[in-house]
């Protein structure tokens, strides 16, 4: 396959950044997408030109690292899929193809296609976990779940922490990770003991970080890779206003 790529390349944080176009000769339809760019950077390396610099770690959709804009849509065309996870075959030869960092107040760039994520680790350590005594494993397993709070719980935790959903909101909101975070702990016992204060710790926190509201476009649902659905959002809702009234 034979591409050309439009991607956005930003020296530093403070510097302005701009698209370059790239010609990428030797894809094959079986790479993934962070792989046809690996080889776009030799070609760079050969001609002297500094590699497009873009986050990655697992490669296996289950970090949340890799974070970028395909063709204006967080993680590209597949539903359901990390960009890590993309292969080249979702294109055409000859397709072009725009690569861009997040775009949201609360992700600044850092150089061409990385972003500053702190502030989701910011969310979590406001509130995203259990600081109660949990025993051991066969402390958790004699405790009874109900079946489809187990489910919720598991649903909710799917979210790998991408932050697509915040680059896909047109208010730049983190509504579903929150949403994620506090529901995955609210359905289970261990979670109940601080989820009052976890939820407005979270909330405001959220506000704090740059973070914008939720006005139900449902742009974070259909942006997230994981398939976290908005009803976390409304079950977010209801632990905030059971938080204020005891
Ligand atoms: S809710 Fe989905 S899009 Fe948002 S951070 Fe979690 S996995 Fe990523
Ligand atoms: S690199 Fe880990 S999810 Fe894509």
């Amino acid at each position: 396959m034979k591409l050309t790529l439009y991607v956005w390349r930003q020296k530093d944080a403070t510097s302005e950044g701009k698209l370059e176009q790239y010609k990428a000769n030797h894809v094959s339809p079986d790479m993934s997408f962070l792989e046809m760019l690996d080889v776009v950077n030799e070609d760079l390396l050969k001609q002297g030109i500094e590699p497009i610099a873009f986050d990655h770690d697992c490669r296996e959709g289950i970090c949340g690292t890799c974070s970028q804009v395909i063709n204006g849509v967080p993680h590209g065309p597949e539903e359901k899929t990390t960009a890590c996870q993309l292969h080249m075959r979702s294109f055409k030869d000859g397709d072009s193809i725009y690569i861009e960092p997040w775009r949201a107040k609360a992700f600044p760039v850092i150089r061409d296609l990385v972003v500053d994520r702190n502030a989701l680790d910011k969310l979590i350590e406001s509130g995203g976990y259990v600081s109660v005594s949990t025993g051991g494993v066969p402390d958790g397993n004699a405790i009874p779940i109900p079946k489809v709070d187990a489910d919720n719980a598991m649903d909710a935790a799917e979210c790998i922490g991408c932050g697509a959903c915040v680059a896909g909101c047109p208010n730049g909101s983190a509504m579903l990770f929150v949403s994620a975070k506090v529901s995955h702990l609210a359905h289970l016992p261990q979670g109940r003991v601080e989820a009052s204060q976890r939820v407005q710790n979270m909330t405001s926190t959220m506000k704090e970080l740059g973070f914008g509201n939720c006005t139900n476009h449902y742009e974070c649902e259909a942006s997230c890779p994981k398939g976290v659905n908005v009803r976390f959002i409304a079950k977010l809702n209801r632990e905030y206003l059971k938080s204020y009234v005891k």
